[in-house]
């Protein structure tokens, strides 16, 4: 199917699914007047939700914004830990599990709110005996342990800014993201688990971190003598040797400011440079808490399996922020969903009674894949809601979701949202809103949200275009780190005061939104964000190849495959064993999530007069749309035949 029968066989989507009256009657928010009013007056409904925060001292004022920086809820002061652990002990919570975690191997340890504030104070005391100050950034390079979240809100406590880099990160990638952040402190682990295999963070560590501003490696002990790691002599430090030497006394919260920066989070551009995306401590908090009310519909008695990792946006917002600072109980899951079987994910849902299940389209269409058997193999009844992120869902994953998974009973949450927004933007309130399948529906109660031509001007129903956020709202990214020029043209570039997400979008005659994906060089790998030129400058490194453009090609499970067009320097001849090496090349240097599926030696790139890579020509080809056999692009004169047909546009 071409994209644009894709297209249309999307927006003739007719199958509609209202909230079932019994969780239309037991929802946080029953009445639609909430759209109305925080369309009215965003002010007044966000002032209102930040008054489920507990604060220090009250803010002053609710937003003050100078496009393209806004400030929220200035002169209030609070702290993020506080809020997620430290108040809830103080009520009815404090013995509640806030965390349960499942290890890959079958371990398993519950934190309840009380434990885990112990454990968060014994770690804020480290971290200050280490010579942590407010402000410091402090990077994290944790396997899926609940020292992860307890290291997160130990730097929150001490007002310190974490940045977390994915466990699956190559070290490469994990030293520029130290450098770029300026952190003085690493936290790692000796490994972590993933298929019953070791995955050697330590290692990795010890390699990204020569010649960096780290002075001190926190080393959590995750999997023991197997990992057979040494600790450098006055660098390496055993976290559990902190923790056992820590005072078990509680540790005050510092009160940060609530424009204070919580954490950093790297992702993906249209550059090599990987953006470090900041939040601020109010803003994101007031923003995650009421997607947990709104989206989520939490309740005191759901148990929230949230399956993103927590290197990424989603494991920071829904298993660290949003459910802990509304006191809610998280599962999380430290391996793969397929080990030791593929039922992994139903086996722990049943196990502890998952009440709200949050995953990803690309995890959907993989359990399609496996089939039905082994989510039904478990009981599941416990389940509720069910909710999806990270790109469009297909309505075919869609329908099996709620089959298969939500026995036909639990309503479905399509979320939109980014890195920078902080929480899920577009999404339906379960109990209001009727879905069709593939649309995340319209933007959240206090969200602002408009489909633009290249004008700015607002597109009829019926159209498409760019997707914007007209209006500032609390989690919205401050800036880039250390970049503010790249935060201003990036987002606010293209149109005066308003937000570029970097999506297209159609509005269909109903006024839902359906999201059709990134409108930039931004590739959208198993619900990971990829810069192409990210692995286009992996693979210019390596000696063999002289040049290198990369695109996105559709992909059945992942969404989006890389595909790599490479051109060989001078007498390096390709071969398969060529193909292995750039592959391996590319996962040393960024991970690998970032592993080209297909790599395609051409004699020449085929580019414009002005020497631009025409991307369209060789999507066309990467789909199959162009040639069917793409070993013919050795010869020069099949690209020159192909540009021909191409006007000097791309
Ligand atoms: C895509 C993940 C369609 C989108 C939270 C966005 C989606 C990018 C959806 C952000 C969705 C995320 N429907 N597309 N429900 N959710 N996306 O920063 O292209 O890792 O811009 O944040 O993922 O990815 P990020």
């Amino acid at each position: 199917m071409s994209p644009k029968e894709q297209l249309d066989t999307l927006l003739h989507e007719s199958r509609t699914f209202s909230p079932a009256e019994s969780f239309r009657q037991q929802a946080n928010f029953q009445d639609e007047g909430i759209y109305e009013s925080a369309l009215q007056d965003p002010e007044a409904f966000w002032s209102a939700q930040a008054q489920e925060l507990t604060w220090f001292e009250d803010f002053e004022s609710v937003c003050n914004w100078e496009p393209p920086h806004a400030q929220w809820f200035i002169g209030g002061k609070l702290n993020a830990a506080y809020n997620c652990v430290d108040r809830h002990t103080l009520t009815h919570r404090k013995n509640k599990a806030a965390i349960i975690w499942e290890g890959e191997p079958g371990d398993s340890r519950v934190l309840t709110y009380d434990m885990l504030r112990r454990e968060v104070d014994k770690a804020a005391y480290a971290l200050r005996e280490l010579g942590v100050q407010k402000g410091d950034r402090v990077t994290i390079y944790l396997p899926m342990v609940p020292e992860l979240p307890i290291s997160m809100l130990a730097c929150a406590k001490i007002g310190a800014i974490h940045s977390v880099v994915f466990g699956g990160f190559s070290a490469q990638a994990l030293r520029d993201r130290i450098i770029d952040a300026d952190s003085k402190l690493l936290i790692t682990a000796d490994a972590g688990w993933r298929r019953g295999k070791i995955v050697p963070l330590k290692a990795n560590a010890d390699e990204a971190v020569v010649d960096t501003p780290i002075e001190k490696v926190i080393v959590v002990e995750r999997v023991g003598a197997e990992a057979g790691i040494t600790l450098h002599e006055g660098r390496d430090v055993r976290w559990q040797d902190l923790m056992a030497s820590a005072p078990t006394s509680p540790y005050p919260a510092e009160p940060m400011d609530s424009e204070d920066y919580l954490f950093l989070l790297y992702t993906s551009g249209t550059t090599g440079k990987p953006k470090g995306i900041v939040h601020s401590t109010a803003g994101y908090l007031t923003g995650v808490n009421t997607s947990m009310r709104t989206v989520f519909d939490l309740k005191d008695n759901d148990v929230f399996f949230c399956t993103a990792d927590i290197g990424w946006i989603t494991g920071h917002t829904y298993l660290v922020y949003g459910p802990l600072s509304a006191g809610g109980t998280v599962v999380m899951y430290e391996g793969s969903p397929d080990f030791p079987d593929r039922d992994r994910y139903w086996e722990i849902a049943e196990k502890y009674g998952a009440t709200i299940l949050y995953t990803a389209p690309t995890s959907i269409r993989m359990f399609m894949k496996w089939g039905s058997q082994y989510v039904e193999k478990h009981d599941l009844s416990s389940l509720r809601l069910l909710g999806t992120v990270g790109e469009p869902i297909n309505p075919e994953a869609w329908m099996w979701y709620h089959k298969y998974v939500g026995q036909e009973r639990c309503p479905i949450v399509d979320t939109w949202w980014q890195t920078e927004t902080g929480c899920a933007m577009i999404a339906p309130l379960p109990g209001l809103i009727t879905t069709k399948p593939g649309s995340a529906t319209r933007p959240v109660p206090g969200i602002a949200v408009d489909i633009v031509d290249e004008d700015g001007n607002s597109v009829p129903p019926g159209h498409g275009g760019y997707l914007v956020i007209t209006k500032p709202w609390p989690s919205m990214l401050r800036t880039v780190w250390g970049d503010d020029e790249r935060f201003r043209n990036t987002y606010f570039g293209k149109f005066e005061g308003i937000y570029l997400p970097g999506d297209g979008a159609h509005l269909d005659e109903d006024g839902y939104i359906w999201i059709l994906g990134r409108i930039d060089d931004v590739i959208n790998v198993s619900g990971h964000r990829i810069g192409t030129a990210e692995v286009e400058s992996a693979l210019v490194a390596h000696p063999a190849v002289a040049e290198a453009a990369v695109i996105g090609r559709s992909h059945e499970v992942k969404g989006q495959a890389i595909t790599a067009f490479v051109t060989l320097r001078e007498g390096i001849a390709s071969s398969d064993d060529l193909v292995t090496e750039l592959k391996q090349h590319v996962v040393e240097r960024i991970g690998a999530m970032a592993r080209p599926e297909e790599i395609l030696f051409t004699a020449e790139l085929p580019k414009t007069r002005s020497g631009k890579i025409m991307r369209r020509l060789l999507r066309d080809i990467g789909e199959g749309r162009v040639i069917g056999d793409t070993t013919t692009l050795a010869d020069p004169s099949v690209v020159e035949a192909l540009k021909a047909q191409y006007k000097d546009q791309d």
